[in-house]
């Protein structure tokens, strides 16, 4: 591969720092350099600086001028439900008369109802959709997301829906992340028992023999698994070299921060309804939470999480889309980064830091992801705009100018 020698972003956001997540005071540095430039080699990033010494270093690379824009890592995405069959429209407009993600649920709505089409679509229909999501993402600027299973329910859905992923990620420059959430609802035709046992005992071991998953997640929430048997559930994965991520906390306080802390869990996401306690026990076990203001948005609701409370008590906070057909239909970093700014009172540099570099932590991939330091992928996004704060400032329209991942181009406005 030839090298690549990218001159002239107003800021060079390189998110340059410590190698580990940031907490604190660190989510505002973002290693800015203006005038800034990359010399990119084999993917992979080899000189940071300014642009006047990049250009003396870089004789025989292809000259990329950024203009004045502004660049970033990719984003790194560490929530979405990427692979499903169908949409529900049905239910965001019965939410908009009034009806609750919950009563919509009870009524034959709600995830239910993408389980019943994603088990209905045949692999390679799956892959046709998730591939259409993929390049979503990319042009919003993500050039990795984690992604779960949770709408098959039974051993060949799961099972299909994670070798949609697998097969995703060999067809697309999106890196994909494969997380195991079998328990996400319980089947029509089983009780919660009954499934439980099916997890642990049937698909779980499949999942881990056939490398499926890198992570576990379950849905612990009222009406889908409470926390014993999300507790069975994540220990089973654990045994089987899975790590552990969990929805929970999203509708109810049912204690599921602390069980993601007691577990020794890798993330604990949503967390909309998480108290001080809940909060406390994340930082002692040093779990990190993935705050997913989209979904709280589009289902109307006004119960975002304490994400002050949560940088101030020092914990690595994450931002993620939580994209799904359900909760949160929105693939854009930058409209998460827009809530995180607005409803969670979250700065500009906080909520980026959060999209970058501490969600790549969260994936187990800090050390190749999320900031732009020799070494790493030479994944990075292009932005129309001169000042990074711009990207949470505007919203609704996109300013992407360009994508790379492993220094080739991926997407071009
Ligand atoms: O993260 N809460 C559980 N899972 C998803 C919603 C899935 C759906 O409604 O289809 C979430 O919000
Ligand atoms: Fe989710």
């Amino acid at each position: 591969m030839k090298s690549l020698a990218l001159l002239h972003a107003s800021q060079l956001v390189t998110l340059a720092g410590p190698k580990r997540p940031r907490v604190g005071k660190e989510l505002s540095e973002l290693g800015i350099i203006r005038d800034g430039g990359m010399l990119i080699r084999d993917g992979k990033i080899d000189i940071v600086g300014k642009s006047d010494e990049i250009e003396k270093k870089s004789k025989d690379a292809e000259i990329l001028d950024l203009g004045g824009r502004v660049a970033l890592p990719g984003f790194v995405d560490a929530h979405t439900h990427l692979v499903f069959g169908g949409n529900r429209l049905e239910d965001f407009e019965r939410r908009a008369r009034g009806e609750t993600y919950e009563q919509l649920a009870k009524a034959g709505g709600g995830i239910w109802s993408t389980v019943e089409r994603t088990r209905a679509a045949s692999e390679d229909e799956l892959l046709k959709r998730a591939k259409k999501h993929a390049e979503w993402f990319l042009k919003c600027g993500t050039t990795t997301v984690e992604a779960k299973s949770g709408y098959g329910l039974t051993l060949d859905d799961e099972l299909k829906i994670l070798r949609v992923m697998q097969q995703l990620n060999r067809e697309t420059p999106l890196e994909i992340v494969p997380t195991f959430l079998g328990a996400h609802a319980v089947p029509r035709d089983a009780s919660p028992d009954e499934y439980v046992d099916l997890v642990i005992n049937k698909i779980l071991p499949r999942v881990a023999k056939e490398k499926l998953a890198e992570f576990c997640d379950v849905f612990c929430e009222r009406g889908y698994f409470d926390v014993e048997q999300s507790r069975k559930i994540f220990t089973a994965a654990r045994k089987l070299g899975l790590k552990l991520r969990g929805h929970v906390d999203q509708l109810t306080n049912s204690g599921g921060a602390k069980l993601m802390a007691d577990l020794g869990a890798t993330t604990a996401d949503h967390l909309e309804k998480t108290d001080e306690q809940g909060i406390a026990a994340l930082k002692a076990a040093n779990v990190q939470p993935v705050l997913l203001p989209g979904s709280v948005y589009a289902l109307g609701s006004t119960s975002y999480p304490r994400a002050r409370e949560m940088i101030e008590a020092g914990l690595a906070v994450v931002l993620a889309t939580d994209f799904n057909p359900g909760s949160s239909p929105t693939p854009s970093m930058p409209m998460i980064l827009s809530l995180a700014c607005t409803q969670m009172k979250m700065s500009p540099a906080e909520a980026i830091t959060a999209a970058t570099i501490n969600a790549a932590y969260s994936l187990n991939r800090g050390d190749k992801i999320g900031s732009l330091e020799p070494g790493k992928l030479a994944n990075f996004s292009v932005f129309d705009c001169e000042d990074y704060r711009e990207l949470a400032y505007w919203f609704g329209i996109s300013q992407t100018h360009a994508v790379y991942a492993r220094g080739e181009n991926v997407v071009r406005f």
